[in-house]
């Protein structure tokens, strides 16, 4: 095993060829590798590990939420993009193959499949939301395509349509999956939801959904197609595994997205929220997910809502009016009655806020030069502060010259400060792990000397909130930035929660992003959702990994750090073995009176590359691995074990 590092002049990664024509490699030693041995020292302790560096991100983009964690089975359902008789959705020749599944939506995905050139029209009358309805004259009938749907399983929607002639009948049929047809007489010139269920007779990869008029005209402003197990709108399969991520905050909406969000576009009757090009991505933004939904969702999979305003195009006044909407009284406050109005009485209580996001990047819509940025955050925190003062405030940092100049212009006006990172691919398994870890200790570190340097902030240090983090490479398999992560992806955030620990003097919380999909720790096909190899990383530190860090050693081929459980009972011991064979290393423990063998758990896979899919059978996986006595630990091949001691509570 050789690994050469070099140093190309600075900082950051480079790509590219390097002869080293001067390099004689020398045999020191053929020895089996030695790693020399961990040692804990439990006397030496240090702030606990809060339990929020669990937290997660989702964000309108990609299959995160539509496709992801939203049930709706069907693209532009409300007819944002004319129905024509071009028919290519993604562009001109471009399918959903098992090489691109899901490609991005450029043009309407309803396809023209009877009638004359003239028989399928867009219409100002008839409209649900957007500028306009489709019209079918008699005899018509288009279809959208790519639905995948399981023999036995029920599927239930509905169809928002208009007539203005009577004796209209729309016949609603999910072809390819269902002998019958479900049919309706479609009356009056005002629309009209008209529901239908279908169970599928077989498992069917792309089956379509029909929609045909006959007798008259029929407008269709809207529709909607989703399976019958779904919960509270969500996908039941991503939201199982969700719950057992146990996050406990959720940040929404965004990310890029949010800079170019109007949250106002996310409330009120779903069918009427209108369409809109997703601002910062590709494709368009429903506004089925709104608000009231994340906080539903937030309620389903146990967690607390994170919301971030739109400071890019965004306002103060929209920013006060998002928390004043979500907090308000609704017998005292305006926009808390309009949320009422919307079907949730109670305030939401949403405690975090992120003041913008990135917006220290140059590619952020609304972005300003910093001298003018810190202005506009102090306005809007304190225009939000006069609608309801207590909040926590998340700034928008970048560790250097921009988190530098919010802490001196901003920190009365923030409670946490936010910081982002994301890792490439390293050649070199334990460069690859090692790169989260340093991003994140980098971040603490420039963090620490702003405490010591900036007036102020040694009497009222601002906490870090990481609120994305992770590795982000490799081809887009499950759409937009739906990179898929291997096992050592798994071992690097592994290693990040032992970075977290030794860092809990300054960072008090991490989202990792994103949750589904979009660089995500679920990955979900149109049927399937499964735990990739860095979910699995999560749900295990997240369960397991809890506790004041203790001191601890390792040589530098290893990855270890231990901790002391808040009751003072356990020793924790995490090591993360990213070598391709199995290690035997020496476990000392001082000041700590370990009173058993410990129980294990084990990250593990075959190789670094190994992967889950939604759509196989798991090939990385968590498992318990029996007792392991103090002394010699059996560290696996490619593995994150986590050890659990019980021990005499710590004399204090
Ligand atoms: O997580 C994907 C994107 O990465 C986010 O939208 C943005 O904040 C960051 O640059």
């Amino acid at each position: 095993m050789v690994e050469i590092r070099a140093a190309l002049g600075g900082p950051g990664q480079c790509r590219g060829r390097a002869s080293f024509r001067d390099v004689r490699l020398e045999i020191l030693a053929t020895d089996p590798m030695s790693v020399g041995g961990i040692s804990v020292d439990a006397s030496v302790s240090g702030p606990p590990l809060d339990e929020r560096v669990y937290s997660q991100f989702i964000e309108h983009l990609g299959r995160c939420i539509y496709g992801g964690i939203w049930a709706e089975m069907l693209e532009d359902r409300k007819f944002f993009f004319p129905v024509r008789p071009d028919y290519a959705p993604y562009g001109p020749g471009v399918e959903p193959t098992p090489a691109n599944p899901y490609p991005i939506l450029r043009t309407s995905p309803w396809e023209i499949i009877s009638g004359g050139p003239n028989a399928v029209a867009m219409t100002t009358h008839g409209v649900v939301s957007g500028r306009h309805a489709v019209e079918l004259a008699p005899g018509a009938a288009i279809r959208q395509r790519h639905l995948a749907v399981e023999a036995g399983r029920r599927y239930t929607g509905y169809v928002v349509a208009s007539s203005a002639v009577r004796g209209a009948r729309l016949t609603v049929s999910l072809e390819g999956a269902v002998g019958g047809l479900t049919g309706a007489a479609v009356a009056g010139d005002e629309p009209r939801r008209i529901p239908f269920e279908f169970t599928a007779t077989g498992t069917v990869a792309s089956a379509a959904l029909a929609l045909r008029a006959d007798g008259a005209p029929v407008r269709v402003g809207a529709v909607s197609l989703m399976p019958a197990d779904r919960v509270e709108g969500m996908r039941r399969d991503t939201v199982e595994l969700l719950r057992r991520l146990r996050a406990p905050i959720y940040r929404w909406p965004g990310g890029n997205f949010v800079s170019g969000y109007d949250w106002r576009d996310g409330i009120g009757e779903r069918d009427r929220r209108p369409t809109c090009a997703n601002p910062a991505w590709t494709g368009i933004e429903p506004n089925d997910s709104g608000l009231h939904e994340f906080v539903h969702f937030c309620r389903l999979v146990g967690t607390e809502p994170m919301v971030t305003v739109d400071t890019g195009f965004g306002d103060a006044h929209s920013a006060a009016a998002e928390l004043e909407y979500s907090n308000g009284d609704a017998r005292t406050t305006w926009w808390g009655r309009k949320r009422a109005d919307n079907g949730a009485r109670e305030p939401f209580n949403i405690r975090y806020w992120c003041i913008g996001n990135e917006m220290w990047g140059t590619w952020q819509l609304g972005y300003m030069k910093p001298e003018h940025y810190f202005l506009k955050h102090n306005w809007v925190v304190g225009t939000m502060r006069q609608t309801h003062p207590s909040f926590i405030a998340i700034a928008s940092g970048n560790a250097g010259p921009w988190s530098e100049g919010m802490l001196k212009a901003c920190a009365a006006h923030m409670d946490w400060i936010a910081e982002h990172f994301y890792c490439g691919d390293l050649p070199g398994d334990m460069s690859h792990v090692r790169q989260i870890p340093e991003r994140i200790r980098q971040k603490a570190e420039a963090h620490r000397a702003y405490r010591a340097s900036i007036p102020g902030l040694r009497d009222r240090p601002i906490p870090v909130a990481m609120t994305e983090w992770n590795y982000w490479y490799g081809p887009h398999v499950f759409g937009e930035l739906g990179t898929r992560y291997f096992l050592r992806d798994a071992l690097g955030i592994a290693a990040g929660f032992h970075e977290y620990a030794r860092q809990s003097d300054v960072i008090v919380s991490a989202f990792y992003a994103q949750t589904v999909n979009v660089i995500g720790a679920i990955k979900t096909s149109r049927t399937r959702a499964a735990m990739e190899t860095t979910g699995l990383a999560l749900e295990l530190y997240r369960n397991r990994f809890l506790g004041s860090p203790l001191r601890t050693e390792t040589g530098h081929l290893l990855e270890a750090q231990a901790l002391r459980s808040s009751d003072g009972r356990r020793l924790v011991v995490s090591v993360v073995n990213p070598w391709r064979e199995e290690l035997r290393v020496p476990l000392r423990v001082a000041g700590a009176r370990i009173k058993g063998p410990g129980r294990a758990w084990r990250l593990s896979g075959p190789a670094p590359t190994s992967f889950n899919d939604p759509d196989q059978d798991p090939v990385v996986s968590v498992a318990e691995v029996g007792a392991v006595e103090l002394g010699e630990l059996r560290l696996a091949a490619l593995s994150a074990t986590i050890i659990e001691f019980p021990c005499a509570a710590a004399a204090n």
